[in-house]
């Protein structure tokens, strides 16, 4: 029996932690799963929505660390982990993705000479500007077992000098729940509620520090959404952190004159799932998103200059478009047009049971 404490902190986290629990619950005689939340995300809407809509149990233990300087929150992380690590003793601590509480926990597990596993190991988007990528970058380095989820990501963790008994391809685990939950998730009533049932409409989410927290990046992305709001409605659900520097550079006045962008505030992971899925044409600067409109078919168009996940592009519908106004609404009409060209393959092992996987890997 494997006493495993899996880690969530943040919104990404809950979709690819939910079926690895639930594969652990479901192999009970081999798996003793705990689950820890570093309250990195708080709201309700960022964090509670996730817990009831995935189905994934309360956690075991909440450290309730909130929001704060990167120093300050990895810390903070860190700090009220290591207790937790030291009295449950696990045999293998669990954490996903690249947010500040994956590398806290990595971290402390590495110095505690526990065992550690990253799932979602190996993205690169080569951008060190990223917080996500120093989190990534460090946490493979120390973790004993790497779960990736592309053939891409092995090579650049075997280019780093990973030994390869370290490096398992699994597959992706969004993609689990996305699979899962994809029948409820259509039943949702969001897009009557949003109006937009029945047409054509886009989805748009943006947070990312370099779109957001600049006053001239967040401008042209502006323009753009203006002119393509002309053509069809955007649903904008708003991160907290958009929320306030939307406010702080005084652009709440042209979003509330723009009529067809629609701002909501953040949605659950299933009525997110229910619109986006039935949307004409995606807008982004998330990492997950680009994944999961590849595995629907649904173009999507990245508005950063780079992406840790190249593989949506080469096999799947995700289009580069970076934030210049001219570049964003040139792909977008051509989208709508339908003269925008990507492919529409589904990589490998995106399958839905990439949690099995991850498990067998533990066991062996
Ligand atoms: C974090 C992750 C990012 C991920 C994103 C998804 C890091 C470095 N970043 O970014 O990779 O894509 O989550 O959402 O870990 N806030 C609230 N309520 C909350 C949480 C945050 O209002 O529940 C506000 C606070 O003002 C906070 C700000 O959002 O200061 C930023 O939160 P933080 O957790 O630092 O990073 P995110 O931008 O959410």
């Amino acid at each position: 029996m494997l006493k495993v404490i899996n880690v969530v902190g943040a919104r990404p986290n809950f979709m690819k932690v939910a079926p690895i629990v639930d594969a652990m619950k479901r192999r009970k005689e081999q798996f003793a799963p705990l689950v820890v939340h570093t309250g990195q995300h708080y709201d309700s809407m960022m964090s509670e929505a996730f817990f009831r809509d995935l189905n994934l149990p309360e956690p075991d233990v909440y450290l309730g660390v909130g929001s704060g300087t990167h120093a300050a929150q990895t810390a903070a992380v860190m700090a009220q982990f290591e207790p937790v690590v030291t009295r449950e003793k696990p045999d293998w601590v669990l954490v996903v993705g690249d947010v500040n509480s994956t590398l806290a926990c990595a971290l402390v597990c590495a110095k505690l000479g526990v065992k550690v596993g990253h799932v979602e190991a190996g993205l690169r988007s080569r951008d060190r500007t990223m917080p996500e990528e120093i989190n990534r970058l460090l946490t493979d380095q120390i973790s004993d077992l790497l779960f990736t989820p592309s053939q891409d990501a092995a090579e650049n963790l075997r280019a780093e000098g990973i030994p390869e008994e370290r490096i398992r391809f699994v597959g992706n685990i969004m993609i689990d729940s996305l699979f899962k939950q994809l029948t409820r998730a259509k039943e949702s009533p969001i897009r009557q509620e949003l109006a937009v049932s029945g047409q054509d409409y886009a989805v748009l989410t943006l947070h990312r520090p370099s779109n957001v927290d600049n006053l001239d990046t967040l401008g042209r992305i502006i323009d753009a959404l203006e002119e393509i709001s002309e053509r069809l409605p955007i649903v904008f659900p708003v991160h907290p952190r958009t929320r306030k520097t939307i406010a702080e550079f005084g652009f709440g006045e042209r979003i509330e004159k723009a009529k067809g962008l629609r701002l909501t505030e953040p949605l659950g992971y299933l009525d997110f799932l229910g619109l986006y899925s039935r949307a004409r044409l995606v807008l982004t600067d998330s990492g997950g998103l680009q994944e999961e409109t590849t595995v629907l078919g649904i173009p999507c168009l990245t508005l950063r200059e780079s992406t840790e996940r190249p593989i949506t592009v080469e096999l799947g519908t995700n289009t580069i478009v970076g934030t210049e106004r001219e570049k964003i609404t040139t792909a977008a009409f051509a989208a709508l047009n339908g003269s925008l060209t990507t492919n529409r393959r589904v990589p490998p092992l995106w399958d839905g049971n990439t949690a099995d996987r991850i498990l067998d890997a533990l066991q062996e």
